[in-house]
C-alpha cells in the first residue's frame, strides 16, 4: 500500500514559488539577486484597512464566523458587484474564502467528476491545471498565441468544447501575460457558450482594477446576462488593495454552487480569518481613491519594462493591457551560448542562466503553458526594474 495519495502524482509544485525560493537561497548565500518572480504588489496595505483590522481585534471580533463569510462582508461584496460590474447578487449567492485561490479550489472540488474536462486558455495561471488534475478532472489547454495578444478566440473555444466540458476558466487581465479581454472579445466567446449549456464559466477577475491606457474591464456575466446562472465570478482583495497576506477572496454564483463551495470549506478550513474579513469590509466599502493611483504607478513601470526589454537582443515584449506582468518571447536567444558558456535550448535554460549569471529571477513561460517565453512581475520599484532590465540587456548582448 502506497503511503502518498495517487492524486499527488498528478500535480507538480508551483514553478513561481520554486523560482522565488531559488532566488532567496542565492540571496542568503550573499549574491546580489533581483526577484521578479513573485506575483504580489510591493505596496503596503492602506492605513484605513489596517485600522479596521486593529479595531476588529480590539472589539473582540476574533471568534469563528459563518463558514463562508460574515453578513457585513457579503453585503459589501453584493454592493461591489453591483457598483463595479452591474451584477445583481443576493447574499446567499456570495461565498468568501481564504484567498481567491481557495474559492477556485473549492469550486472545482465541489463540481469535478472523473473525466470532466476543464478548458484552460494558455498561457494560464499555474494553479488552474494543477487544481483541476487534483480534483480528478482533465485540463484541456487552448493556446492564445502572441499574435492574438495571448487571447483565445471563438473558433478555438468552439473546437475545444466536447460533451464532457464542464468549465471554461477565464482570467482577464491575465496572470502571466497581462492580456485583457475587451467586451467585444468576451461577446464572441459568450456566443459560443450560449450554444453549449453544459459548460459553466469560472471567471477569475483578480486583476480587474489594474488596467491601463483607458482599457475598460468587463466580466462575462455582465456582457451576457444569459450566462449569469452558470458563471462563477471570482475576485478578491489581494491585488487591488495590496492585501495578499490577509487571504480574502470571494465569488458570486448560483445558490446551489455557492452552497457546495461552503460545504467543502466547512470540512477543511472553516471560515477565513475573522480579522481579515473585517479588513476586507473596509477595503470594499471605504475609499477607493488609491486604486487608480496604484494603477498609474504600475502603468509607468510597465512602460519602462516593455521599452527596456524590447531593446534587448533576441527579446520581443508585447505591451499588455493590465495586471503587473509582462510575458516576453526569448525565441531570439535560443541556440546561442551565454557569457558563462551555457547553450540556451529552452526558456527554462534562459531563466536559469539569467539567474545564475546576472542575478535576475524570472519564471519560464513553459510553466504557464507557452514556450519560449518568460514572465516578469514588475510589482517592484522603478530603480530595481531599471537595474534588472539593464542586466537582461547585458545578458542578451553577451550571447554568442
Ligand atoms: C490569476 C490569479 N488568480 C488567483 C490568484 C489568487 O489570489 P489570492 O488567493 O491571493 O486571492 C492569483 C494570485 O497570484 C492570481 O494571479
Amino acid at each position: 500500500m502506497a503511503f502518498l495519495a495517487d492524486s499527488l502524482a498528478r500535480i507538480k509544485p508551483s514553478a513561481t514559488i520554486a523560482v522565488t525560493n531559488k532566488a532567496r537561497e542565492l540571496k542568503a548565500a550573499g549574491r546580489d539577486v533581483i526577484g521578479l518572480g513573485a506575483g504580489e504588489p510591493d505596496f503596503d496595505t492602506p492605513e484605513n484597512i489596517k485600522e479596521a483590522a486593529i479595531r476588529a481585534i480590539r472589539e473582540g471580533k476574533t471568534k469563528y464566523t459563518a463558514v463562508d463569510g460574515i453578513p457585513e462582508l457579503k453585503a459589501a461584496i453584493v454592493a461591489k458587484f453591483k457598483r463595479e460590474n452591474n451584477l445583481t447578487y443576493t447574499p446567499n449567492q456570495i461565498t468568501v474564502g481564504t484567498g481567491g485561490k481557495q474559492v477556485l479550489y473549492n469550486a472545482l472540488m465541489a463540481t469535478l467528476n472523473p473525466g470532466d474536462e476543464v478548458i484552460i486558455p494558455a498561457p494560464y495561471w499555474v494553479s488552474y491545471p494543477e487544481i483541476v488534475a487534483l480534483g480528478g478532472g482533465t485540463p484541456v489547454e487552448i493556446v492564445g498565441p502572441q499574435e492574438q495578444g495571448f487571447k483565445i478566440n471563438a473558433a478555438a473555444l468552439e473546437a475545444a468544447i466536447t460533451p464532457k466540458t464542464k468549465w471554461l476558466i477565464l482570467n482577464s487581465p491575465s496572470n502571466p501575460t497581462g492580456a485583457g479581454y475587451t467586451r467585444e472579445e468576451l461577446r464572441a466567446l459568450a456566443d459560443v457558450l450560449l450554444k453549449h449549456p453544459q459548460v459553466w464559466i469560472m471567471t477569475d477577475d483578480m486583476y480587474e482594477h489594474l488596467v491601463f491606457d483607458g482599457f475598460k474591464f468587463a466580466t462575462i456575466a455582465e456582457v451576457e446576462p444569459k450566462l449569469f446562472n452558470r458563471t462563477l465570478t471570482v475576485n478578491g482583495v489581494s491585488k487591488a488593495y495590496a492585501m495578499t497576506g490577509w487571504r480574502i477572496g470571494y465569488a458570486g454564483g448560483p445558490v446551489e454552487l455557492i452552497k457546495a463551495i461552503g460545504t467543502i470549506q466547512s470540512q477543511s478550513t472553516s471560515n477565513p480569518s475573522s480579522i481579515s474579513q473585517w479588513a476586507a469590509v473596509e477595503a470594499l466599502n471605504g475609499t477607493q481613491d488609491y486604486i487608480p493611483k496604484n494603477a498609474e504607478i504600475f502603468r509607468k513601470r510597465r512602460d519602462l519594462v516593455v521599452s527596456m526589454l524590447n531593446q534587448a537582443n533576441g527579446i520581443v515584449c508585447p505591451n499588455p493591457e493590465g495586471a503587473f506582468y509582462v510575458f516576453p518571447s526569448c525565441a531570439g536567444t535560443l541556440g546561442k551560448t551565454t557569457a558563462g558558456g551555457k547553450l540556451l535550448k529552452t526558456d527554462e535554460d534562459f531563466i536559469t542562466a539569467l539567474l545564475e549569471e546576472e542575478g535576475v529571477a524570472v519564471v519560464q513561460g513553459s510553466a504557464f503553458g507557452l514556450a519560449p517565453y518568460f514572465r516578469i512581475s514588475y510589482a517592484t520599484s522603478e530603480a530595481l526594474l531599471e537595474d534588472a532590465c539593464a542586466r537582461i540587456q547585458r545578458f542578451c548582448a553577451n550571447l554568442r
